[in-house]
């Protein structure tokens, strides 16, 4: 994939690590990528970007306000990331309100196959989605069609990561063994190249790994939330368990569902749901915003940029949601560079000294 390629005409810089930095000086004309190949991270067989991009949003009316005339955008958006070499991309086949379910997989699908340069074009992007452990998926065979509906809608032949969306172990635990050999019969038919879950605690976390080893099957990646708003013990023991056993974190709501953006306050809250969530967290945030604008400020950086990389300081792979070109071309100056250890030390001790924190999503397990 093009990582090299100049941008596409409709982004007028290109994204660097500092986006404020004026163009016309002749230090300028060379521009090294955002990452160097050798950067990229091993995920099972395949390597992918320092950052990926989420695409929750992509279909979603009711939480994140998203509207078919957005589609244009989200597909420059995307041609916009890929140009700069991100090539993760995560999304579930819960994505989409009503009508509209299915539709972050049926645009990514569409945008991977307007990809110019042919077919192939597409073959280094990694699509990591989600199957939700729906009450009615109750057989292995029930997960591997669930599977093979995901790749018609992707119009795709395989999937780069298929990932459990979440466990069933707290409400349901005869059903979780179902989910789990679904799994593994749909790695053994080759329709994934890589199996991970999400939500899992440090726990059930082990026990998939033991279960899937036993049945040949590599675990490769873990999503879960993972920010400086979820900063705390539980969040640290997913990575030390992903890190000894080989697993790869995939920090989901890095900005903590965009709280960390710097854009929200309590007399500017977004409508919705969010608008309830963060009318009780964020006056609770002020050291945290606080040491998040200073930092960001001193370096050139925004806060958005500086929260996600404090996410690939800590060796995860963050995966921001993005809604249109601005955001995307600002999240990409999150790579590139990295944050000073006594920078992660006060955004750190920020975070504990901050009241607020994220509520921890339901499905998440021990
Ligand atoms: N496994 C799971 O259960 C699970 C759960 C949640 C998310 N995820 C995945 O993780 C991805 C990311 O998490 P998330 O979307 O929940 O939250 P997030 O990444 O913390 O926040 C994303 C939101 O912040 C705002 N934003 C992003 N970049 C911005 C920028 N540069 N400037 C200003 N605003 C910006 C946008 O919303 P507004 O413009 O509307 O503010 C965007 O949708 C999801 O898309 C999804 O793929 C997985």
């Amino acid at each position: 994939m093009a990582l090299y390629s100049a941008p596409p005409a409709h982004v007028s810089i290109r994204a660097s690590a500092n986006p404020t930095t004026p163009s016309s000086s002749p230090l300028t004309l060379f521009k090294p990528p955002l990452f160097w190949p050798w950067e990229k991270l091993k995920v099972g067989p395949m390597r992918v970007s320092p950052m990926g991009f989420g695409t929750w949003a992509w279909g979603n009316q009711l939480l994140w306000g998203y509207r078919e005339s957005m589609d244009g955008d989200l597909k420059a958006t995307f041609d916009l990331a890929v140009d700069h070499g991100i090539n993760l991309f995560d999304t579930a086949d819960s994505y989409g309100t009503g009508r509209l379910n299915g539709q972050s997989e049926r645009l990514l699908g569409n945008f991977i196959r307007a990809i110019p340069g042919g077919s192939r074009a597409g073959d280094d992007i990694v699509i990591a989605t989600k199957f939700a452990a729906y009450p009615w998926r109750l057989t292995p065979r029930q997960f591997v069609k669930a599977c093979e509906a995901s790749l018609d809608r992707m119009q795709l032949k395989q999937i780069g990561i298929g990932q459990l969306h979440w466990s069933t172990a707290n409400y349901a635990p005869l059903q979780e063994r179902a989910l789990w050999d679904g799994l593994v019969a749909m790695y053994e038919k080759g329709l994934v190249r890589a199996v991970g879950v999400s939500n899992y605690g440090p726990k059930q976390l082990l026990k998939i790994y033991d279960y899937l080893k036993s049945r040949g099957v590599p675990l490769s990646s873990a999503q879960v939330q993972f920010s400086l708003l979820s900063y705390g013990n539980d969040q640290m023991e997913i990575k030390e368990i992903c890190d000894t056993l080989g697993i790869t974190l995939i920090a989901y709501s890095p900005l903590g569902l965009g709280m960390l953006t710097g854009k929200y306050t309590p007399s500017n809250l977004p409508s919705g749901p969010r608008g309830l969530l963060f009318r009780q967290i964020l006056p609770k945030l002020d050291p945290l915003v606080s040491t998040l604008k200073k930092i960001a400020q001193k370096r050139c950086k925004t806060t958005s940029q500086v929260s996600i990389n404090w996410c690939i300081c800590k060796g995860t792979i963050p995966i921001p949601g993005v809604k249109s070109v601005r955001q995307a071309k600002e999240n990409l100056g999150a790579i590139g560079w990295r944050l000073k250890p006594d920078e992660i030390l006060q955004l750190e001790s920020a975070a504990k000294e901050s009241p607020g924190k994220m509520i921890q999503n339901v499905f998440q397990t021990r």
